[in-house]
């Protein structure tokens, strides 16, 4: 099996130049000015950019969460990813409080078998940290190949753990050369004023919003960073949304604390104000809410500052009957907004091609940077020789509407309904072979691989 793609735009992290591509079997396998090879297929990229696939750290596929699952799963889901330009996502295994990291494992083992398009890698939830959870904690990371670590400061009597716990789950993990992320929200003064708005019968989504202020948010990625800081564990907050949070990580940044950070696309993008729409708002019914105008700007400037490092989606999509479910009370509505398949053209079209971020940057927030800090790299997120043959090929000029009519997502709205994009994933080649070819599909469901990761170095 063999490709060229001739004459292509090829963008990594650091590099940007033009020269033809060979692709042997699953990997890259030469670079090089006009080669003269005879390959099965040849594809003539002049014009357009010739990409690492996209690499979506933080998506919830099929899970249980507020009394139903996401809509989305292993099969439409990283389906969905492939049509966008994403060729890698990472999900969440929850753990059951009182039961087993094990077991859940075993739960998402049996989600994922057989179904996915394209590749995938699980992070582990520990919601219940004890005795028991600890002994699992080093084999998961060096037998299962899952070394980061998930945390909710958030989400009472369901995820959340408490401090003691963190601190523990830090000492364990750093240990055994994994990573603990966090979602990283003031769970009790969330909970007190969720209880406020809805003892004075404010219960649109709106109060959503206003139940979980910069505070919440600043206060708890402040307190994360200190305990990592403390254990010294390697640590990265998920979906940060706002400048008050990414304050306490610049100010990490004076003691010489790396903190890695993620936002998503939707919070450089949209804002609070969508929730003014009455119950339409549901459809942004997000954990953190989107924020304001001026929080997008700080994190633009934060992915420009290194402080930002990976633009993921926390893909978590529930179909319009589900959002139904909070008709009556905002804290009902489950949480979370569909977005897979946007996130690179999105950030391509609102970054690169209105001049926020370079071509290089991009691919870096999208791509590299989630594959260097989750133990992939360079197998995963760069075009090197060596590296696994995962191509997207996208035209920068092509103008293209989003739409429920038209997007691939199993859910029955958009987020982004009518957004006009430039700059369009044309085709998508994973582990060397041509998966979407200008929309179509080309390969079976279950060609997506699992990904093992590797530890963290202790140096
Ligand atoms: O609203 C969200 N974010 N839903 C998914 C769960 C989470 O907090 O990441
Ligand atoms: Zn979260
Ligand atoms: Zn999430």
């Amino acid at each position: 099996m063999s490709i060229l793609i001739k004459n292509g735009r090829i963008v990594t992290a650091t590099d940007d130049y033009t020269a033809d591509l060979l692709i042997i079997n699953d990997k890259v396998a030469a670079i090089g000015q006009k080669l003269e090879v005879n390959a099965k297929q040849t594809i003539d990229a002049t014009g357009m950019l010739v990409l690492p696939g996209g690499i979506d750290p933080h998506v919830h596929l099929d899970m249980p969460f507020m009394g139903t699952f996401s809509s989305d799963d292993y099969s439409t889901g990283t389906l969905a990813a492939l049509h966008g330009g994403t060729t890698m996502v990472i999900d969440f295994i929850l753990q059951t409080q009182g039961d087993t990291l094990y077991n859940a494992l075993a739960t998402w083992k049996e989600k994922s078998k057989g179904k996915a398009y394209g590749d995938y890698s699980y992070h582990m939830a520990v919601t219940d940290f004890n005795e028991n959870t600890r002994t699992e904690i080093a084999k998961l990371i060096n037998e299962e190949g899952i070394t980061s670590f998930k945390t909710f400061m958030a989400y009472k009597g369901a995820l959340m753990i408490d401090d003691g716990q963190m601190v523990d789950l830090m000492n364990e993990v750093k240990e055994h050369g994994g990573m603990v992320t966090v979602h990283a929200t003031n769970g009790d003064m969330i909970d007190k004023l969720i209880a406020k708005h809805r003892s004075e019968g404010k219960l649109s989504p709106l109060y959503h919003y206003l139940s979980q202020p910069e505070v919440t948010e600043a206060e708890a990625s402040a307190r994360f960073a200190d305990m990592a800081n403390y254990t010294g564990v390697k640590s990265y907050i998920v979906h940060l949304t706002c400048e008050g949070a990414l304050n306490a990580v610049r100010k990490a940044t004076e003691r010489n604390q790396k903190v890695h950070v993620e936002t998503c696309i939707q919070y450089l993008t949209i804002d609070a104000s969508l929730y003014e729409k009455d119950f339409e708002g549901a459809k942004w019914v997000m954990s953190p809410p989107l924020r304001e105008k001026k929080d997008q700007a700080t994190l633009w400037a934060g992915i420009n500052q290194g402080l930002v490092q990976v633009v993921a989606t926390d893909h978590c999509p529930f179909m319009w009957e589900q959002k139904l479910m909070g008709k009556d009370d905002f804290s009902k509505i489950p949480n979370g907004h569909p977005a897979i398949e946007h996130r690179f053209e999105l950030l391509y079209s609102e970054g690169v091609n209105k001049g926020r971020i370079t071509p290089n940057k991009f691919v870096e927030v999208a791509s590299t940077n989630a594959a260097k800090i989750f133990g992939m790299f360079p197998q995963k997120g760069t075009i090197a020789v060596g590296s696994d043959a995962d191509v997207v090929i996208f035209d920068p000029n092509e103008k293209h509407t989003i739409s429920v009519d038209s997007h691939h997502m199993n859910v029955d709205y958009s987020a982004y309904e009518g957004w006009e994009l430039t700059g369009k994933t044309k085709k998508v080649i994973l582990r060397g072979k041509l998966a979407i070819d200008d929309g179509e599909v080309k390969i079976e469901k279950g060609y997506g691989q699992y990904v093992k990761r590797k530890p963290f170095s202790k140096i």
